[in-house]
């Protein structure tokens, strides 16, 4: 495709004309740079060299994001959607192509949440964040809940459109998993759903990472059951040789436990703390910890029997007797700074390396997880002509993250964007075509 000529001043134009006043932030609006900071959750991007954005488009309604789109393809300046801007690498606010000016659209505005009991279902916009999903549900029914991640302030666009894993993944999956239907803005600025867009597509917003394919507005959800009841418990172990058993033992217990049990371990400087969320009661617990892992001493003691609902208040904030509405608190203000590293393990680390620093991330051929981005890996390239970015050098990043699944997403990407309109340092490139 022939690249269209930058004109940020029709852009903004273009913006001025369709769009109501009042969500349109340009760089010399009193309010930019509050809206700009809203979200930004890493402070690592928020200084004098961080390139910003030329505008912000704080959408509404579906028909504001439409607008923004296509006032981007007109006038060749890019726009990339931020949902809960909690982005690892702040890709969502942030371009490190100093030469193209780009736009932002903002979803947090849109944030709606209708839950439906009776088919246990639940349409939410982009801009929620998953305290205000749990909220939602939880507000409807004690009994129905939703398998996506622990952070509350994360963002429903960007943490589903990279599959988003929470304390009931061995039950029911990654968030994602659970979507059956999707609103979503294409690159020609059209408004399409599951059938509109068809199942290439619907299957790589789900996974595929949030930038590529297109803005999703909103997603349809399929709720799961909880217990009445659910049980937590937090136990501590000295980082000492003790600790390096229970560790190497872990690995082997946590993946053989029942599926309404996760076991999950931070390791802090000298501190091993082993987590659990059990969806049923105590003596559940402590039976199946007795039977697969003595060694470890969990007792009665060491329980919490709980609604749903407050074992994600007490994941999310570590404590019991949380008012329910710290989940509604989307935080204003970058708080700190932070650099993300992943890394999918495939055999289990040896004692020894245990009892060593922590020095066998990142070895070759890791398996990184695209929402918990990391620019380290590579980032795209671009010829001159103003074609999409090049899928060999994409292929380094872009098969940690998805492995073989990386060539059918670039293969969606050239049949939905093959300008590469949606683009940001690790989107997904068009596939050439062959020859
Ligand atoms: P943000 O708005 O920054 O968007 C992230 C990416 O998606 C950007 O490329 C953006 O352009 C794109 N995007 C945003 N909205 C879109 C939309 N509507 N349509 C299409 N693309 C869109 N993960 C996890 O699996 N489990 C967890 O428990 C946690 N916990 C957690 C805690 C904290 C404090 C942080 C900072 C992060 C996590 N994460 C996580 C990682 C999180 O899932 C990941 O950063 C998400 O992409 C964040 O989504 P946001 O909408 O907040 O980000």
């Amino acid at each position: 495709a022939a690249a269209t000529s930058v004109n940020t001043t029709d852009f903004v134009g273009c913006l001025a004309l369709h769009l109501p006043p009042g969500i349109v932030y340009t760089q010399s609006s009193e309010s930019y740079p509050s809206v700009l900071e809203f979200s930004i959750k890493n402070l690592r991007f928020v200084t004098p060299a961080t390139p910003t954005p030329l505008v912000i488009v704080k959408a509404t309604h579906a028909t504001h994001v439409r607008i923004a789109v296509r006032c981007g393809a007109a006038h060749g300046v890019r726009v990339r959607p931020r949902s809960g801007g909690h982005d690892y690498e702040g890709l969502s606010y942030r371009s490190l192509d100093a030469a193209h000016p780009f736009a932002i659209v903002d979803l947090a505005a849109l944030r709606a949440i209708r839950v439906d009991v009776r088919s246990r279902s639940a349409w939410v916009e982009s801009g929620a964040t998953l305290g205000e999903l749990y909220y939602g549900i939880a507000n409807k029914s004690a009994r129905l809940g939703f398998p996506a991640g622990v952070g509350p302030t994360v963002g429903v666009g960007g943490h589903f459109s990279g599959g988003g894993f929470g304390l009931m993944l061995r039950k029911y999956g990654l968030a994602a998993d659970r979507v059956v239907d999707a609103v979503m803005v294409d690159a020609k600025g059209r408004l399409l759903d599951r059938a509109a867009m068809g199942e290439d597509h619907f299957w790589a917003i789900r996974g595929g990472g949030g930038g590529s394919f297109g803005i999703v507005v909103s997603w349809k959800l399929q709720l799961v059951r909880v217990p009445a009841i659910v049980t937590v418990f937090t136990v501590h172990r000295p980082r000492n040789q003790s600790a390096s058993d229970l560790l190497t033992k872990w690995q082997n217990v946590a993946p053989a436990l029942p599926r309404d049990m996760i076991l999950r371990v931070v390791v802090q400087n000298q501190d091993a703390q082993f987590e659990s969320l059990y969806l049923g009661r105590c003596a559940g617990v402590v039976a199946t910890m007795t039977k697969m892992f003595p060694e470890l001493g969990v007792t009665r003691r060491d329980c919490i029997e709980m609604s749903w609902i407050e074992s994600v208040l007490y994941f999310a904030f570590y404590g019991t007797g949380k008012p329910k509405e710290m989940l509604l608190d989307r935080g204003t203000k970058p708080d700190r700074y932070f650099k993300g590293k992943s890394d999918f393990v495939h055999e289990p680390i040896p004692r020894d390396v245990w009892e060593s620093t922590s020095s066998w991330f990142l070895e070759d051929g890791a398996g990184a997880y695209v929402n918990y981005k990391d620019l380290d890996l590579g980032v795209n390239e671009y010829g001159g002509d103003g074609a999409g970015a090049s899928y060999e050098t994409a292929r380094v990043w872009g098969e940690a993250y998805f492995k073989d699944n990386f060539e059918r997403l670039a293969a969606v990407k050239a049949m939905v964007d093959p300008a590469d309109f949606f683009r940001n340092e690790q989107s997904i490139p068009p596939l050439p075509l062959p020859g």
